[in-house]
Parts: structure tokens; C-alpha cells; sequence
């Protein structure tokens, strides 16, 4: 009778699931990212819940627009039980949470989910590679964190990316010793959520291997960057379609972000800055600029080549045919966006993965970096006027677009494929990485490279040893024949020789013992 069993567990493979999105509102471009998955996964027809610890007050938008919404105030979740009962309750089948802090892992296996799925909403973090065993590569892979390091790396400035992974591994563990503390209270066999983490089924990364740096991955990291961005432009409205219309040669748009606008920029910069826009007369500038900043409208004054303006619809206005630069930080996000729509870039990297960003855009040929310290008169316009009048900047531009929109499987279909996947079968253990659960000297093979370095001691030490010997002896035969007086104390040197090898040979001993004893 196993055909009515088998059958069953065909009927059992569903279409639709119920997915968890853990999103606390770190910032709006986190709420984004977890809101374009989110909807995707609605549209793919599971039935989403987007969980929320509202961190920071939520104000305009909670990145989805169709799942349903749970939001929960204050910082102490766990103390909060009787609002995670419902979560719990919902019996979800797979649970999403980016890297930015374990404590979504953590309330994820709190609320009784096995079946957890990791989103990094940037490339590939340090973090995010230690847990779940992805090789890398110092010599090549640039840590994310803040590092102006690309893929080609000097002597120094290996030795300087390799410093900064190993402290950010450093602080991730001390953080996340920390998260598991907390769950310890009240759960003391709560696991260490980097062991959860390590266990994801599957890690979804903010990134597009056409514009990020190549490095190795394994088989449950899968790039879905540039997924939820329009990929036809909505016409744009009389006011934009106005300000896209001046300028005799097109349009360059300034958008820093949200976390350092322009306004709050140094008066020195800003003053450079409006000087170059000034003397680029052929172009007309828009700057997005903060709510209610008179400050940067005052200093604007009587520029003939510039709007100003508190919002804009950015994807409308990359795809416009005038847009010939995109002057931006450098986020994620954005720099999709840009790169989707075929738009040369000048990067000004303000923090976080934003300098390693910059180092895509240069690496592709489609911008260029311009360091935050040094933005000025000089330097803007350079920089401004190289990728506007370079070709190639543009041709670079298309290329990558073009790879980006035609490489096979649309980042919609990988995450939703992926995560029906992963509803259907259960944690995806088939796809753990060994690596992920070795220690530091396992992982390395250092215990060998100690051995061998032993062998090799020991080796020359005795070959020294019988050097020694045949020297010796020679220059005993020398005596023997009255050419050179023997040295009184010859013998005892032998001796020392001995001692010093049987203390080698015990400390090889010790050290063999210790690597055999430090296995996990
Ligand atoms: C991770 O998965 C392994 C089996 O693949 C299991 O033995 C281990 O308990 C899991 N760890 C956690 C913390 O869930
Ligand atoms: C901007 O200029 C107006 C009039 O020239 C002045 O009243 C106002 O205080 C200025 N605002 C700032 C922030 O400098």
C-alpha cells in the first residue's frame, strides 16, 4: 500500500504558504527591501504577514502596500509574550529576517518556526558569510563594512580588509552572544542564534552579479537585488516633466539620501558644489533636498540651472531620455534602480556598504566615487563633467542594464520559486555548508599548517644535528692529522643538540594533542 502515501505527499506540496516578514523599522530603505519581497511573495499568491517591532516611529510608508501589517511598539518584544501568542498561532510554514541583527532569528525560533529563510540587504555581509559558511577570500572579497578596498588589493590594504572582517566578525559574536542571552531568559536551552542562522534554508542577497564584485557563494545564496523595481516607468507629471525639459545638453539629479541630505552637508561644500553647478550652464541640476530647509533654498537663490525640490519619483525620472547623470550615496537600493535604468552615476559614499557601492560602479565602468571629505569646487566638477562627457561611461551603462534585465530568471521568480521551495520541502538541511559548524582552526586547516611546520622544524633540526656531526668528526680527523687543535667542549654540544630535539619532539607532541582536542 505505499501509492495512496505517495500520494498524499503529492497533495501535500501546496502552492500557497504562510510566510512571516520580520522588518523591525531600522530605517526606510531596510522597510523597502522587506516590503518588495513581501509583495512579491503576495503576488506569487501566499499569504504574507509583515511583523514589525517598530524601533524607530513608523512615519509615511511600512514598505509593503499588500501584505497584512502587525506592528508592535517598544524595544522588549520578548516581555511582550501575549503579542507574539498570535504570531505563533498563525503556524507559519517559513519565516524571513535580514542580517542587520539576530534578534529576528531569535524571535523566529521563538515563535516555534523551523523553516527560516536569511535576507542580506546588502551584498553579501561579513557576517552573513561567517554563519553560513560562504568562503571568503580576504585577498579579493572586500569586507562590507566601511572600506574603500575593491576586488585589487596591495599589500597594506589586504592587510587593512583583512583587520576590518575580523573585527566585524568580532563585534557580530559579541552582539550575538548578547541576542541569545536575552532569549536565554526565557528559554535557558535557547540555542545561540548564530547556530540558527548557520541552519537558514536559504539566503536571499540584495545584490546583482552582474554589478557586484564576483566572489564564491554557496547554493542557498541567491541574488534577487533590483527585485520590486518597476521596470517600466510611470510617465511623469507636469512639474517633473517640465523640470526634465530644460538644459540644452539634459538633466543632472543630486538625491543623498535620507540620512545626510544635502542641506546638511558643510556650507564650504554646498558652496563649491552650487559654484560648479553654476559654470555647468549646459545642463540643468536637481537637487532633492530635506522638508522645510529655507537654509539651502536661500543659499540657491538666483542659480538660473537649478531646481529644488523635496521629493521625487526616482525611478520615473532614471528612466527619462534627458537624465544624463545621477549624482546619489550610493544605497542599495538606488543604485539598482540606477543601474536598471541604464544611468551613468557619481557616487559619494556617506557610510556602510555604501564606499564598497561606490567600488562596483567604478569597477563596471558606469560612475565614479567621490569621496564625502573631499567634495568641493574642484572635485565635483571633475568628477561631474568626466562621466557626463566620457562615452563610455554610458555605453558601460547599457551593457550592465541590458545583462541585468536579460540574465536568466527575473529576481521575482528566483524568491518566489525558491520560497515555494522551501514551504514545499521543510528546511533545505541537504543545502548546509559543513564549514558553517567548524571551529576557526578546522576551518583553516591551521592545525595542518602547525604540523607541517613541525615536521619541517624538526626536519632541519636534525638534518643541523647531523651537519653538526659530520663537521665535527671531520674536523676530529683533521686533529687526528695535527691541522687544527679539537675543541675541549665538542662532545658536550652533541649532547645539547639531543636535549633540545627531545624537547621539540614533546612540544610536537603537546600542540598534535591540542588541535586533536579543540575538534568540535
Ligand atoms: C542545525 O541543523 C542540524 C542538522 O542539520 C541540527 O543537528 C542542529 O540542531 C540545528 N541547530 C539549530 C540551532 O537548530
Ligand atoms: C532665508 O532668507 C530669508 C529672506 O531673505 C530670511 O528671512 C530667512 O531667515 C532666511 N532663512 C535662513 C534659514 O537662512
Amino acid at each position: 500500500m505505499r501509492l495512496p502515501c505517495l500520494f498524499f505527499i503529492f497533495l501535500v506540496a501546496v502552492d500557497a504558504g504562510k510566510v512571516l516578514v520580520y522588518s523591525p523599522s531600522i530605517s526606510r530603505s531596510h522597510l523597502i527591501s522587506n516590503g518588495r519581497i513581501a509583495d512579491a511573495l503576495v503576488d506569487a499568491g501566499h499569504d504574507v504577514v509583515m511583523f514589525i517591532p517598530e524601533y524607530e516611529l513608523l512615519t509615511d510608508s511600512v514598505g509593503t502596500k499588500k501584505a497584512t501589517v502587525i506592528t508592535l511598539k517598544g524595544f522588549n518584544l520578548m516581555a511582550n509574550n501575549g503579542a507574539l501568542k498570535p504570531l505563533r498561532d498563525m503556524k507559519f510554514d517559513v519565516a524571513f529576517s535580514e542580517q542587520i541583527d539576530l534578534c529576528g532569528v531569535g524571535v523566529i525560533r521563538y515563535l516555534g518556526i523551523q523553516n527560516h529563510i536569511w535576507v542580506s540587504t546588502t551584498p553579501i555581509m561579513d557576517a552573513v558569510s561567517y554563519n553560513l559558511g560562504i568562503p571568503y577570500p580576504s585577498s579579493y572579497v572586500p569586507s562590507i563594512e566601511e572600506n574603500d578596498n575593491g576586488d585589487k588589493m596591495n599589500f597594506w590594504q589586504r592587510a587593512f580588509n583583512l583587520y576590518m572582517h575580523i573585527g566585524s566578525i568580532i563585534i557580530h559574536r559579541y552582539g550575538t552572544d548578547g541576542t541569545t542571552e536575552v532569549f536565554r531568559k526565557y528559554d535557558p536551552d535557547f540555542p545561540n542564534v548564530r547556530d540558527i542562522a548557520a541552519n537558514s534554508s536559504l539566503c536571499f542577497v540584495n545584490s546583482d552579479e552582474v554589478l557586484d564584485l564576483p566572489r564564491p557563494t554557496i547554493t542557498k545564496t541567491i541574488y534577487v537585488g533590483g527585485l520590486g523595481v518597476p521596470k517600466i516607468a510611470n510617465p511623469l507629471d507636469e512639474k517633473f516633466s517640465n523640470i526634465m525639459s530644460k538644459g540644452d545638453k539634459g538633466v543632472v539629479v543630486i538625491s543623498l539620501g535620507s540620512i545626510v541630505p544635502f542641506g546638511d552637508l558643510p556650507l564650504p561644500t554646498k558652496q563649491g558644489m552650487l559654484r560648479a553647478i553654476g559654470d555647468m550652464a549646459d545642463y540643468h541640476f536637481l537637487i532633492k533636498i530635506s522638508r522645510g530647509d529655507e537654509n539651502t533654498r536661500n543659499l540657491t537663490r538666483g542659480l538660473e540651472n537649478l531646481d529644488l525640490v523635496e521629493w521625487l519619483p526616482q525611478v520615473d525620472l532614471l528612466a527619462h531620455p534627458r537624465l544624463k547623470l545621477f549624482v546619489m550615496h550610493g544605497g542599495i537600493n538606488g543604485l539598482m534602480e540606477t543601474a536598471l535604468q541604464a544611468v551613468p552615476t557619481v557616487v559619494v559614499p556617506i557610510f556602510a556598504d555604501q564606499f564598497r557601492n561606490g567600488i562596483m560602479v567604478e569597477k563596471r565602468g558606469i560612475g565614479k566615487v567621490l569621496k564625502k571629505l573631499d567634495i568641493g569646487y574642484e572635485s565635483f566638477k571633475s568628477a561631474a563633467e568626466t562621466v557626463l562627457n566620457t562615452p563610455s561611461y554610458k555605453k558601460n551603462a547599457i551593457r550592465i542594464a541590458e545583462m541585468m534585465r536579460n540574465k536568466p530568471f527575473t529576481p521575482e521568480e528566483r524568491l518566489v520559486k525558491w520560497t515555494k521551495f522551501a514551504i514545499n520541502h521543510g528546511v533545505l538541511e541537504e543545502l548546509h555548508v559543513e564549514g558553517s559548524r567548524l571551529n576557526t582552526i578546522v576551518y583553516y586547516n591551521l592545525d595542518i599548517f602547525a604540523f607541517l611546520f613541525f615536521v619541517i622544524l624538526v626536519f632541519f633540526r636534525v638534518l643541523c644535528y647531523a651537519f653538526i656531526r659530520v663537521i665535527s668528526e671531520s674536523s676530529d680527523c683533521n686533529t687526528r692529522n695535527g691541522l687544527v687543535r679539537s675543541d675541549p667542549g665538542g662532545s658536550t654540544g652533541g649532547l645539547e643538540e639531543m636535549v633540545g630535539m627531545v624537547r621539540l619532539v614533546r612540544l610536537l607532541c603537546f600542540a598534535l594533542l591540542g588541535t586533536i582536542l579543540s575538534e568540535p
